[in-house]
Order: C-alpha cells, then structure tokens, then sequence
C-alpha cells in the first residue's frame, strides 16, 4: 500500500538543526539570548515593535486577557466554533464566556451578533481569526470604543493573513497572540507569542511569564503574581530558523489549497473554505471542509483511513462539549450556524510539503468515500 498520508508535517530542515545545536552547546538553554533574537525577528516579520515569546498560544491568551484587564466574574464575547483554550483560558480568571453565533462564510464570530450580545456586564472581547481567515476585526474595534471593552485578537490561526484595510492580522495594535503548536504556519515544536500595544504591556507580560519578576529586579525577588509561560532557547532557535524560510511555507500552504479547490470544488454539497473577499487575506493553516450533508462523518474518516489517507473532525462546537454544557447549561440548538458547520467539518492533510500525487489521492479517497459510500 502507498504510503499513509498524515494531517500535518512540519518543516524542519539543515537550518534548524544548526540553530538547535548551537543554541544547546552554548549553554544558555533558557532566558538566553534566542529569546531576545525570536521576539525581534517576529515583530520585525509581522510589523510589530512588542512582541513576548511564551511558551503555548493558550499561555499566551491567558497573559494578554489580564494585561486587558479582565476580572472575576466578568462576560466577555467570543465564539463557540474556535480551539478550546480561547474559551478555556477566560475561565482561568474566573470571566465568563458568552459565546455568540458565526458567519456561515468566513467560520469567523459575527460582529453583529456580538454588539448584540452585549450587556452591563461584558467586560471584553475575544474574537479568533479561525482557520487564518481574517475576523471582522475593524467591526470589534468599533464596538470596543462605542461599549468602553477591551479587546484581544486570538491570532493563533492566522500567521500570514491580512485586513482589507492593509493591516497585518496580529499588528493592529491590539493585543493578539500566536501559537506555534508543531502543526503550524511556524512551529517552535511548543510555543506562542503576544504582540502588545505598548512597551508598557509588554514589560507586565514579560514579567507574568517569569513567575512575576521585573526585569530590573534582582534574582528571586518578584513583585507580582506570575506564571512559567518562558519559551526555552532551543524552541526561540527552532523559530528563528522557521522565520527564514516562512514565506516560502506560507506559499506551499497556499499552493497545496489551491490544488484542493481545484479539484474540490465540484463535489456536490460539499463546503470547501470561503476564497479571500473584499481584500481580506487568510493566512492558511487548515483546509478544513463541511461535508455534504446526510453524509456520515465517523464512517468517512475510517473509509479515508482505510485508503491510507488522515482526516479528522475538526472543529467540534466549545459550548457542546459535556464540560461547558455541564458548567453553563449549554444546549444544542443554541448557536445553529456554528453547531451545524461543527458537525460536518473535516480537516483534509494540509501542509507545505504535500506533492500534487499526494493531493490527488487524497482528493480521490475523498470523492470515493462520499460518491459512493459503502
Ligand atoms: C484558535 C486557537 N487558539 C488557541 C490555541 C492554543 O494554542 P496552544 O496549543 O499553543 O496552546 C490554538 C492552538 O491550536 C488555536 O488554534
């Protein structure tokens, strides 16, 4: 049999080898220079000045959600068709997440939605550029201003992707944090970074993710709550080294989609992802399609395996999982357009080194498995 076909492969080559292996001779494994070294050649890539290395994206939202200010026993908008941790790290501090529906096009939050789920109690907002498509963000700048809310952009999707208004998504000046999980657009194997709009927001984040200690401060001594959110020298050498040859994975993201919508976009009934519209640019992380619907999801995944190909369900609805449903009362019924899209949602291999042969097997398992199901 050819060989199996899995969802995500990082890139990693000579570069990053080099980089890895002279960051753990030179002893400095941790709080070393790499960090410094990552956080500008980020910041330089994405247009941005303030930019703290952490060690997760979740590490991150959790950071940048109490620089904004967010407190106990406070709402905050956001969207149930999102990675857990957006919804999970609200509940570190003990904030509520109201979750409101998506736009059946974008997958992302609708802004209309959200300036309607308003209330006295709404502290803050947390969009997230899901699958890398741009959220409205201009609208949730709007209703911040108008409400007095914060507002925290959950940029962990979207590395590459662009506003219509010209704007870099993650370099608006608004709080916004990265992921670089292994499966993507960069990988630091474990990893994240948030941009702050000041030099001030980001000395509170740098100290928060080193158990509390200002930079200027002496050894051990702390002078606020902290956490251990540092990312280590060898994942900041490992991103260094991943920066280099971004754009080039960008385009190999961007080529393989290309292929899929080719050779997808006939398929009855299927939804391939929305193409940029009206100057938006995704950045590509994910090609994630809805299946037709009536066709079994479970059954389509085994049937993909079977022809050595990976697919998986991807994402499921926050407000629907037993955790959220048990704590909130959440109920199916309650956002349709996110539960429906959640149900029928597979993500397809996607990654820069996918060749045009893996693509067209992958598309014929795919069109096999739903044009004639057993
Ligand atoms: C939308 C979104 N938010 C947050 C995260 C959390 O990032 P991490 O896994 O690095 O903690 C992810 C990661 O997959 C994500 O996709």
């Amino acid at each position: 049999m050819s060989e199996f076909i899995p969802l995500a492969r990082p890139v990693i080559g000579a570069r990053e080898e080099e980089l890895i292996l002279e960051t753990l001779r030179s002893g400095r494994l941790s709080l070393g220079p790499r960090l410094g070294e990552f956080e500008s050649a980020f910041g330089a890539r994405l247009g941005a000045e303030h930019v703290s290395a952490v060690s997760s994206g979740t590490a991150g939202l959790h950071l940048a959600i109490r620089a904004a200010g967010v407190e106990r026993g406070d709402d905050v908008i956001t969207t149930p068709f999102s990675f857990v941790a957006s919804a999970n790290c609200l509940l570190y501090e003990g904030a509520r997440p109201v979750f409101c529906d998506i736009d059946p096009r974008t997958l992302n939050i609708s802004a209309e939605a959200a300036a309607d789920a308003v209330t006295d109690r709404t502290t803050g907002l947390l969009p997230v550029h899901i699958f890398g498509y741009p959220a409205d963000i201009p609208a949730f700048e709007r209703l911040a201003a108008d409400r007095a809310l914060w507002l925290v952009e959950d940029t962990c999707e979207a590395l590459g992707g662009g506003h219509a208004d010209g704007a870099t998504v993650g370099a608006r000046g608004n709080l916004s944090v990265f992921a670089f999980y292994a499966n993507k657009q960069l990988t630091t194997a474990e990893g994240g970074a948030v941009v702050s709009p000041s030099a001030e927001t980001k000395e509170r984040i740098d100290s928060e993710r080193n158990q509390g200690r200002a930079r200027d401060m002496g050894w051990l001594d702390h002078d606020r709550l902290g956490f251990n959110y540092r990312l280590d020298d060898l994942s900041c050498a490992l991103g260094l080294a991943q920066l280099e040859r971004l754009d080039e994975m960008l385009a190999g993201r961007a080529r393989v989609a290309g292929l899929y919508g080719e050779a997808l976009g006939d398929v009855e009934g299927l939804t391939v992802p929305c193409p940029d519209e009206g100057g938006d640019r995704r950045g590509w992380f994910v090609y994630v399609v809805q299946l037709p619907h009536g066709v079994d999801r479970n059954a389509t995944v085994v049937a993909m395996r079977e022809r050595g190909v990976d697919a998986k369900p991807y994402l499921p609805a926050i407000h629907l999982f037993s955790f959220y449903r048990e704590r909130f009362g959440h109920r199916e019924g309650e956002f349709p357009v996110c539960e429906d899209v959640a149900a029928r949602s597979l993500a397809l291999p996607f990654f820069p080194e996918l060749t045009d042969g893996q693509v067209e097997r992958v598309v014929e398992a795919l069109r096999e498995v739903i044009e004639r199901p057993a």
